[in-house]
């Protein structure tokens, strides 16, 4: 099987809103999509391992938020690299987020804001399909939507092995490399020769973090 052919097909970058109980929490995806039109339902991809299922599967609810070209990588970075089992990925001044129908969503430079409710939620070996009712929706800008090919290739972007499309990162063999131990990003030359608050520029994780290979 050529999983090249897996990787032609087309995705976006969204980050879901959930709650923790009243605490607010999330992660970022590429894998939404609209199933139905009349009364629409849409559906996540969302890894077991994520917290941000678990809070899904206790409130039966969450937002998306669909990113734009203009989002910065601070977002990308807090909601899609860290986990909310041991950080509040909403707390402090990174990124711009309210509450929509009592649900946490990126503010800035957002396209459009969804709320849902959970209808159904199907078990694959690592993920779980969520399928959910769309119960508000909201353009809140007219930027371009950020492509998950964009991402990769203009902002230069990683997945995490959480992400249902994650591709491993491939050694260079004539180079000094150096790969980021959460994201893949690699670095090529001489690590040791950045200064010490030297930070992943995809993650945001510090140097510590890399791996030579
Ligand atoms: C570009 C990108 C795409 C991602 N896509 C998905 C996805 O579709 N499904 C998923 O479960 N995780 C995806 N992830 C991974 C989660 O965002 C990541 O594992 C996050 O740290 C989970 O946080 P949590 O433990 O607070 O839920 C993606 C991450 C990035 C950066």
């Amino acid at each position: 099987m050529e999983m090249a052919a897996l990787w032609k097909l087309s995705y976006g970058m969204y980050a879901i809103g959930t709650l923790d109980g009243e605490r607010p929490t999330g992660c970022i995806v590429n894998t939404v999509i609209q199933i139905t039109s009349d009364n629409p339902v849409i559906a996540i991809s969302m890894n077991k391992k994520n917290y941000t299922y678990e809070c899904i599967k206790r409130s039966g609810r969450f937002a998306v938020s669909v990113l734009s070209e203009q989002t910065s990588q601070n977002v990308i970075a807090k909601l899609g690299f860290s986990s909310g089992r041991d950080t509040d990925k909403f707390d402090g001044d990174i990124f711009d987020w309210e509450y929509m129908d009592g649900l946490p969503v990126v503010k800035e430079n957002s396209c459009a804001h969804i709320t849902a409710e959970v209808v159904s939620m199907t078990e694959m070996e690592t993920h779980f399909v969520i399928l959910a009712r769309v119960k508000d929706a909201v353009v809140t800008s007219n930027y371009t939507p950020m492509t998950y090919k964009y991402y990769h290739e203009v902002i230069k972007g990683k997945a995490p092995k959480n992400a249902p499309t994650y591709q491993a990162p491939e050694a260079k063999q004539d180079k000094e490399t150096w790969v980021c131990g959460v994201c893949g990003y690699i670095y090529e030359g001489d690590l040791t020769q950045e200064p010490d608050d030297f930070v992943c520029p995809v993650c945001k994780q510090p140097k510590s973090m890399f791996e030579k290979q």
